[in-house]
Order: C-alpha cells, then structure tokens, then sequence
C-alpha cells in the first residue's frame, strides 16, 4: 500500500464499517420481521431472494469479527443497531436479548480499543411500522425518537460517535422513487414525504441523545459526484437536477436548514403541510459530517422527457462489479463541498469523516488466500483523494472502508464482495483477503 499512517494527520482515525442487517443473522436473538424480510420475499427484488436471515451469524461471531477488525490496526469501528431486534414492533416493548447484544457488542469494541462509531437506522425498518406507512407517515419521527432513547438509553454512554440515519437518499428516492431498495414503492409523493421525514427523524434522534448528554453527533449522507453525460445544455439540466436530489437536497436540509429551489419546484405539492417548520429540527447544529462516496455518475435525460427522468451515461472508466465507475476524484470534491455547505459560521469548517468507502470485487478463496488487488488499488487511491481534499483545507479526521466483512448486498445478495475479509456463506469461515493484510501492514508503519 502506498500510504501508511504516517501520511494522514496525527490522530487521523482508521476505521471499517459494517451494517446490522447485512451481517448480523436476522432470524435469531428475538428480532422482530422487517420491510428487507419483506421485499426479499417479493419475487423480483432481490438477487435468488436472498435475505438477512443468516447473512455472517455475526450475532454468534462478533468476538472473532471484533478480532478481526483490531487485529488489522483499526482505530474504530463503525456498526449500526437494528430497530426491530432493539424493538421487534418499532414501538413499545423492547427485545431485551437485543439489548443485551448491543451492550455485549460496545463493550467487546472498547474491550479492543476499537472507538464505537454507532449509526441507528440501516435500512432495516420494522414492518410493523411499514405496515403504518413507514417513512411515509410523519410520526415515524416520533417512533424513531423512542426507539433512539431505547438503544442509546443503553449503550449510548459508551459509544464514541453516533449517527441517526445511514444515507437518506437511499431511504427515500432509491427506495420510494426508484423501487429499487425495501419498500420498493414507485411514487413520487412517497418519496417527497420519505425525503422530508428521513431528515425530521434525523433531527429528532439528534435532540434525544442531546438530552441523554451525548456528544459527538453527525449525520451521514451518501454522494455520487453527478457530471452531464455530454455536452448538450439538456445533459446539463438533468445533471444539475439530479445533484439537487442526490446531493444538494439532504445537505442543505441538515447544514442550512433549507431546501434547493429547484427540487422544492418540483416535489413541494407533495410535502407534508407546514415541512417549513420542521427545518429548525432537521438543522440542529451537528458535530462532524459522514460522507459515504463509492462512484460518480454521468447523467442525461429519460426517455419520457419529464425532468423526474433520469437516463445514465456510460463512462470509460474501470469498474467494480457493481458496474461503478472508479473515480477518486469525486470524493475529493464531495468532501470540498460538504465542507463548503456547512454554511451556519462562514468561515468556520465542520469536521470530516469518510464513513463508507470501498469496493465490491471478484477474488476466489485460492489455498487459503484471496488476491484482491483491485481493492488495494481503489483504497489507495480514494486515501490520496483523501489527503488531497486534506491538502486543500477540509478538517478531515477518519477514514472508513466498507466493509470489514464480505456480506448482504442487500438487493443483490451474496454476489457482491466489499470484504476486507471473506466470508464462505457455506461454513461461515472468515479469511482475510491480501487487502487485510495490506492495511494492517500500512497502518502498524
Ligand atoms: C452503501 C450502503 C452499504 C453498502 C454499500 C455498498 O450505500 O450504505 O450498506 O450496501 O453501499
């Protein structure tokens, strides 16, 4: 590896990140049903219908998975609470074995000199709140309030960092807009109402672990770095349109307390009467800023002609498996203009923190050893994006990669490997692939 620790700022914090759903083995310890349990049992969502059932038994393992982690000289280690395990109905009575999972799984952390980084919300809502309407329904704010004192009424005293909401935009467009992801909805009003009350939640959460007397709290929002798919004016457009609901919508929600122009022209007539006052919730000052970057993408218009139609562009840059374009550079940029949005003290910088970053990539189990040198190579790049946009003047303090553990790629299944380590699906058995072997050597340097 080209870098080492030496070459990020003193106390730079390295770091892997994984979720609950994708890893923990869902079936057991008492979790409640979920809209993933759900969406992966709709024939034509998921990849062989695969679901989180068992994914890593990382709920049996997460001695050995912890082990791991601090074995490659990891600083932190970013996980995120499942609200049905914590609460199997998203409300009211909380599952005590999840709890105690929770608590087992920070103090393991601390136990290793891993730094708790916390997120409370991946995805995995409860049906029984689905069943009310999900992320559609405004009082989901509330639901989450709960479920956020529950958990951190528990763990929260020991936990470095939290986050509410992992990647809003996934929640709501990929998710209510492009069907894509659980609850699979196609439905403009869906998502508008989805894009608001992700980010009311987000505030809700934040004020409840002010009042438990946290500190250290951020927001995590994922960033594609958007560029027109040629040079027509009308590529520019759907462009700019795109950035605005990707990028621009979540950031000005949470770090200026409003929303961009040209999206609200669009979704407004959607939105729940009087969102204006939920903007000072949604803006409460935060700590630091996550950033989850993997891709750029290269936009033009849909075939339909409404501005809501998106078509991508094909780029000719190498991939991953996922079919996503290698392009560090984005990341420097995402990181300058998230930098740049927090806008509340001009002048003043909001601390930085890449939370996912990686790779999917092909690399068998060969006489015990995986070769994944594709990995080596984007993580090395994407560090000296990020100790360009350090160069450049961001407060940048960690780095994590996505993710430690081969797991559920959600709707694509098993196919797609983001381990540092891999995981045989059959035998459970973890390896560390040569990308383990090549951080753990760059950061003991
Ligand atoms: C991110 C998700 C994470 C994983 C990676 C590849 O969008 O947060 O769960 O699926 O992509």
């Amino acid at each position: 590896m080209k870098y080492s620790r030496a070459d990020f700022p003193k106390g730079f914090t390295f770091g892997a990140a994984t979720s609950a759903y994708q890893i923990e083995g869902h079936a057991q310890g008492g979790a409640g049903r979920t809209h993933w349990d759900d969406f992966a049992a709709t024939p034509g969502n998921v990849v062989r219908m695969e679901n989180g059932a068992r994914a890593c038994d990382h709920l049996n393992r997460f001695e050995e998975d912890l082990d791991l982690a601090a074995g490659m000289g990891l600083d932190a280690y970013r996980f995120s609470t499942s609200w049905a395990r914590v609460m199997p109905e998203g409300r009211g009575t909380p599952n005590p074995e999840g709890l105690d999972f929770y608590d087992r799984l920070v103090d393991a952390m601390l136990a290793r000199g891993l730094k708790p980084f916390a997120t409370l919300y991946h995805w995995e809502l409860p049906s029984a709140l689905a069943d009310l309407g999900g992320w559609r329904n405004r009082d989901i704010a509330d639901w989450f309030a709960e479920y956020t004192r529950t958990i951190m009424g528990r763990i929260g005293d020991r936990v470095h960092a939290a986050a509410p909401i992992n990647e809003p935009w996934c929640i709501a467009w990929l998710s209510h807009f492009l069907g894509q992801h659980a609850p699979g909805l196609r439905d403009i009003r869906a998502a508008a109402r989805a894009m608001h009350h992700v980010l009311l939640a987000h505030g809700r959460a934040t004020q409840v672990m002010r009042d438990l007397g946290m500190t250290n709290l951020g927001a995590i929002t994922n960033h594609e770095y958007v560029l027109p798919a040629d040079s027509t004016e009308a590529a520019s457009k759907a462009a700019t349109l795109y950035d605005g609901i990707y990028n621009r919508w979540f950031l000005s929600g949470i770090y200026s307390g409003s929303y961009p122009e040209d999206v609200l022209a669009l979704l407004e007539q959607h939105l729940p009467a009087g969102w204006q006052d939920d903007m000072k919730t949604i803006s409460q000052p935060v700590d630091w800023a996550g950033i989850n970057y993997y891709t750029r993408k290269l936009v033009a218009p849909g075939p339909s002609g409404h501005p809501l139609d998106f078509a991508e562009g094909v780029g000719d840059l190498p991939q991953t498996t996922m079919g996503w374009e290698i392009y560090p550079e984005g990341l420097t940029r995402m990181i300058a203009r998230v930098s740049q949005a927090y806008a509340r003290n001009p002048g003043a910088s909001i601390p930085i923190y890449v939370t996912e970053n990686g790779m999917s990539a092909a690399g068998s189990l060969t006489a015990g050893a995986v070769e994944d040198p594709q990995r080596i190579a984007y993580l090395e790049r994407h560090m000296e994006a990020v100790l360009r946009a350090i160069e450049e003047g961001a407060d940048v303090r960690g780095y994590f990669i996505w993710s430690l553990l081969d797991n559920y790629e959600w709707a694509l299944g098993y196919d797609k490997r983001f381990g540092l380590v891999h995981v045989d699906f059959d035998t459970l058995t973890r390896t560390p692939k040569a990308s383990y072997h090549a951080l753990k050597r760059a950061l003991a340097g």
